[in-house]
């Protein structure tokens, strides 16, 4: 996240002598991204962060495509998904291309006896339905209904569920993701046009540091693999950190959103971007306010981008037959646009309940076999004039 933050204790000096309570030295990590470029952290350590015991298993996650190559819009029906108790068995990708994966899930229980860790994406986790709490290596974070939390690449963390009825939209992507770059002045600080700004954005506040020895399982996902690989220290012993590398959350319900005389483009609702997509928000605002407006959006053609929705509450005005965990899947190459009459029913509306999250790959993705099971084969005909689908 592009802002200090700091967290337990640390020395006065980066990279000098700093002693635990019986005169040993603390570790000291420097968590690095974009080699020495990027935003990075420093964290202090009980035990050496490096103690590989055993390396046990190693095998695919990697997901299975039924179409590598798509023109068809598609619509997911999210909720049937498989309840699932493991939560990374949980998680079922649906679409994917090389820069990142987006994953439904709908886990049952907490994460117990291993932790997991991500070498090769940044996870940003919506969560749909679940309360609980995201506890990783830097602090914990509690999470509701309408949170993104944003888990960098290589931070262990295991997730608390407070129930069993838990649905999650999970983007994995292998492009780091930031806040997006005009919202911010040039040290990083989120401008007044911003639709947020960093009082919306919490970070971890609760450091667990256990100094303990033994077997400790870590799930490492790398280059669409898990590494089962033991460590011989809990994981979690950090005393402290400070930097700009870390978890954060931000809530859905904390986006103000951008309105106007006429209908707003895409952009004003950009929540998060990196170099290969953008996500957006698309919250319960007043519609435009010119007399003649057409609030539901033109028809488009977005040549070269996909473009995913993943419907969570409200009546979402441009579409027929769209329900909350839905994903609608409207792919590059191909113009869409509202449903027969959703644009004359808009006419007059003065405000809109919808909510929504939105990915727009610059690459096209690839339909998964999951995907295949939950989907709507025949969509892609629901803008027929007399269509009945
Ligand atoms: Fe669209």
């Amino acid at each position: 996240m592009p802002f200090y933050h700091k967290l337990g204790n640390i020395p006065p000096k980066r990279h000098t002598i700093f002693r635990k309570p019986n005169g040993d030295l603390y570790y000291e990590q420097l968590f690095g991204t974009i080699g020495f470029d990027g935003m990075s952290t420093n964290s202090y350590h009980e035990h050496r962060p490096t103690q590989v015991k055993e390396i046990r298993k190693q095998y695919s996650v990697a997901p299975k495509i039924a179409k590598a190559n798509n023109i068809q819009s598609y619509r997911l029906r999210g909720f049937q998904v498989p309840q699932v108790e493991d939560y990374l068995e949980s998680r079922k990708i649906m679409l994917t291309n090389s820069d990142c994966n987006i994953i439904l899930a709908a886990p049952t229980t907490s994460t117990r006896d291993y932790f997991y860790k991500n070498t090769d994406a940044d996870e940003l986790i919506f969560i749909h339905k679940g309360t609980g709490k995201l506890r990783t290596m830097l602090g914990n974070l509690d999470f509701k209904y309408g949170d993104y939390l944003l888990v960098p690449r290589g931070i262990i963390y295991k997730i608390d569920f407070d129930t069993d009825d838990n649905r999650l939209f999970i983007v994995e992507s292998y492009r780091p993701i930031y806040t997006p770059k005009r919202y911010r002045n040039w040290f990083g600080q989120l401008l007044e046009h911003s639709p947020f700004c960093e009082r919306d954005i919490r970070r971890p506040y609760e450091l667990e540091t256990n100094n303990e020895e033994g077997e400790f399982l870590i799930k490492v996902k790398k280059q669409g693999d898990i590494f089962e690989m033991v460590y011989a220290t809990h994981p979690f012993d950090v005393i402290g950190y400070d930097g700009y590398n870390y978890p954060y959350a931000f809530s859905i319900h904390d986006f103000e959103p951008i309105t106007g005389r006429i209908h707003q483009p895409p952009p004003v609702h950009q929540t998060f971007e990196t170099d290969a997509f953008v996500i957006c928000s698309f919250v319960p605002r007043l519609y435009d306010y010119h007399p003649q407006s057409i609030p539901a959006p033109y028809n488009h053609s977005n040549i070269d981008s996909d473009e995913v929705l993943y419907y969570v509450d409200g009546d979402f005005m441009s579409r027929n037959d769209i329900d909350a965990g839905h994903i609608s899947l409207h792919p590059a190459g191909i113009p869409h646009g509202p449903h027969p009459g959703a644009a004359e029913r808009s006419i007059g509306k003065m405000e809109t309940e919808e909510l929504a999250v939105m990915v727009d790959t610059f690459k096209p993705l690839q339909v998964t076999e999951e995907a295949m099971k939950i989907a709507d084969e025949d969509y892609y005909k629901s803008w027929l004039e007399n269509g009945k689908h």
